[in-house]
């Protein structure tokens, strides 16, 4: 066992529903084993203006069922400096906190390493609902998101039916298609636009609109990853080439909030008592990651540096049930 006493916790970079059960889990586990436990509001930013707080037991109360993070998150320009890591870890040091969990995406392991190499232990949690961290097969809020998701294109497939019409729902996902692919398959859409594959081929997509209704389809829905973009315009092209009306819908943030559905509670709990466990061995510089349906980890720099697409069985069933 490490000599390990006072941990900190941080969420960073966009938030994610089930970050607030991670960050319940951390408190709880580290408490329960004997560490003290200090949050860490703002991300990085909050890092460097020092604000952390003492967490104790009910600091976590009520929250596993609460979309959004307790501790707040930000992005930080300082913090990519060599300075603002310097004045970081100095600060940890300071509140003597010799291990640190980060809640958050890529650029926020990136981070963490650095605060790794300056001597503060620190293990990395999977916090993302874009699904584009490429050592895991799972990241928390990605369930809750394309739940949310999924509910939005059904309700919108009612009025869309109801006016038979075209419409285009825009989902999230940064320059990655998973939430498009999960969304577009698991709601039946017509056409799914994934970034890994889209090929602009749009007089496909208005031949396919045309044929549709031709066939008695009452409607057209398009679910569209926001890394290919252009939902407006697109629907203005389509409308304009097809004489279908066709609405375009962004779902935006919406697809953040709300409560965590209980996969994201559970694993995001099954993570903070890993990380937990890491620090508590003297592990640093990890990230903890699902493979295979088991909980690993791995070193930060060999996780960074992996690559992932999405699955070609999915990107199959997505062309192959929107034909
Ligand atoms: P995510 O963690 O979701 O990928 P960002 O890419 O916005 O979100 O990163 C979150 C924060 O992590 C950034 O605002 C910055 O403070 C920190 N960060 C990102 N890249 C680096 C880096 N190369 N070095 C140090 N800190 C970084
Ligand atoms: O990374 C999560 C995410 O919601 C992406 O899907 C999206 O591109 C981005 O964050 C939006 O960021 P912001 O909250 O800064 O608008």
């Amino acid at each position: 066992m490490a000599d390990i006493k006072t941990i900190g916790v941080l969420t960073s970079g966009g938030d994610a529903p089930g970050m607030n059960a991670a960050v319940r889990a951390v408190v709880r586990a580290g408490l329960a084993q004997g560490l003290n436990v200090k949050g860490i509001y703002r991300g990085y930013a909050g890092l460097l203006n020092e604000e952390i707080q003492d967490m104790d037991a009910h600091s976590v109360s009520d929250i596993i069922e609460r979309g959004g993070t307790i501790l707040y998150t930000a992005r930080c320009m300082e913090f990519v400096t060599e300075e603002g890591q310097k004045k970081g870890a100095e600060i940890l040091k300071k509140h003597g906190i010799d291990g640190v969990v980060v809640i958050g995406g890529d650029g926020s392991y990136k981070g963490a390493g650095k605060l790794a190499a300056l001597g503060i232990n620190t293990i990395g949690l999977p916090g993302t609902i874009d699904l584009d961290i490429a050592c895991t097969d799972y990241t928390i809020g990605f369930d809750t998101a394309v739940n949310t998701a999924m509910e939005g294109i059904d309700r919108i497939r009612d009025t869309s039916s109801s006016h038979e019409r075209c419409s285009i729902i825009e989902v999230m996902g940064r320059t990655a298609g998973y939430i498009a692919a999960v969304c577009g398959i698991s709601t039946g859409a017509e056409d799914i636009l994934l970034p890994e594959t889209y090929d602009y081929d749009e007089a496909r997509i208005i031949e396919h609109v045309i044929q549709g209704f031709k066939n008695g389809k009452k409607h057209h829905i398009i679910v569209n990853a926001e890394g290919v973009g252009d939902s407006e315009a697109m629907a203005k092209r389509i409308q304009a080439a097809t004489g279908i009306q066709t609405r375009a819908t962004i779902l935006g943030h919406l697809q953040r909030g709300g409560s965590p559905t209980a996969r994201d509670r559970f694993i995001a709990s099954m993570m903070g008592v890993k990380a937990v466990e890491l620090l508590l061995e003297g592990k640093s510089n990890r990230v903890v990651a699902m493979k295979n349906g088991a909980l690993v980890d791995y070193d930060m720099a060999e996780a960074l540096a992996m690559q992932k697409t999405i699955d070609p069985e999915w990107i199959k069933a997505s062309k192959l049930l929107t034909r």
